[in-house]
């Protein structure tokens, strides 16, 4: 069997976690290094002494501070991309031109809808498999409660709910799995209201205070998400899925795991299930994800993190904030192309700016 050869671009430097620095191409190289066919063959990273550790970590023989000189000169099949959001299009376009078979990207998408639409686009067009990582996806708790709406343990799906820190950066993975159960319909309009008194940085780019929203689908599932450091979090089972027939709760407060459970309305009693003892932040989640983006790149079915879903997501994403600053309903498909909490930022002159990436 032919070996893809893989190459990373962002490495990161472990020890750092928070909103500042997960190095997650650590958690993308443990799921290629436990394929037998894929081979580590690169990476890149601005800062030398990171890309050199990860190098060393998983016997990595080409190590490049320029991104481009890897590309051309490895010629890598597959590229992981693990830098900041506001540099995944240039580098995702870059990849698309340097003619790779796959990039894997971490999420969210982009940090404007204009950049996310390019980065969807060049891939299109140069015929590049493109995924980004929302690997919750993978995670049982969230596959159990997909398999008991599959199951009919609530009847017909009608309405949705989360409450969590915010909509762009966890929210992503959020909205994205409330596609996933939604069977991956898109949105007919977006209403919704942010705050933004304190500045956020996740990963250098801007997140609200406080939001909510309520998005409909065109099958006529209804989304109500609510977001904020004082709110969001604070819910007990924070996601909910309503049905004709019942309710799925899931929540990260029931120890030791994630817990996921149901009820019949007629029957008026929870059954739960500890979901193996699956929580939030398994690395294993990303090790299912970068074996199913393998797996689709050699049988050509369409991965189960496609570009197609994710912009289904980030679309719903940039279209709350867009309805924050037009006070309005936003219909889609959305037509902007900047990130409207961005532009509201600097018109209310808050001040924030990307930090630097480099540590
Ligand atoms: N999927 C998840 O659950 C999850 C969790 C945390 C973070 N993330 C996402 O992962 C991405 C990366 O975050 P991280 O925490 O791994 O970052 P990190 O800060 O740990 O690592 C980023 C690395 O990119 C390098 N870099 C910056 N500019 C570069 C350039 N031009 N060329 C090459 N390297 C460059 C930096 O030096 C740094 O080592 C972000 O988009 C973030 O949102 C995803």
């Amino acid at each position: 069997m032919s070996k893809y050869r893989v190459a990373f671009i962002g490495t990161g430097k472990p020890g750092n976690p928070g909103l500042k620095g997960y190095a997650m191409a650590y958690q993308h190289a443990l799921g290629y290094k436990a394929l037998a066919d894929c081979e580590m063959a690169a990476c890149a990273d601005i800062v030398r002494e990171n890309a050199d550790a990860f190098a060393k970590q998983f016997g990595i023989k080409g190590v490049y501070t320029d991104y481009n000189e890897m590309l051309k000169k490895e010629k890598p099949d597959v590229v992981s991309i693990a830098v900041w959001p506001h540099l995944h299009a240039e580098m995702i376009i870059a990849c698309c031109n340097a003619g790779v078979k796959a990039i894997h990207s971490e999420k969210p998408v982009a940090t404007t809808w204009g950049d996310a639409k390019r980065c969807a686009a060049a891939a299109e067009k140069a015929r590049v498999q493109l995924t980004f990582n929302h690997q919750r996806r993978f995670g049982r708790p969230f596959r159990l409660a997909k398999e008991k709406l599959r199951e009919g343990a609530i009847g017909k799906l009608q309405r949705m709910e989360f409450g969590l820190g915010d909509i762009y950066d966890g929210g992503t993975h959020w909205v994205d799995m409330m596609n996933m159960f939604n069977d991956e319909t898109p949105a007919e309009w977006v209403i919704g209201q942010i705050d933004t008194r304190q500045i956020r940085l996740a990963f250098g780019a801007p997140i609200e205070w406080q939001g909510i929203f309520h998005v409909m689908y065109k099958n006529g599932v209804q989304g109500v998400y609510f977001t904020g450091v004082e709110t969001g979090r604070k819910l007990g089972f924070n996601t909910r899925l309503y049905g004709t027939e019942g309710i799925i709760e899931l929540g990260w407060d029931a120890l030791p795991g994630w817990i996921v459970r149901w009820l019949k309305y007629d029957k008026g009693t929870w059954t739960g299930d500890m979901a193996n003892g699956e929580s939030l932040h398994d690395p294993n989640f990303v090790e299912r994800a970068i074996a199913d983006t393998i797996e689709s790149l050699r049988t050509g079915r369409e991965p189960e993190l496609s570009a197609r879903r994710a912009m289904n997501a980030t679309e719903i994403i940039f279209a709350c904030y867009e309805s924050s600053r037009r006070r309005a309903r936003i219909d889609l498909p959305l037509t902007i192309e900047d990130s409207p909490i961005q532009s509201m930022m600097d018109k209310n002159e808050v001040k924030w700016e990307y930090a630097p990436n480099a540590k």
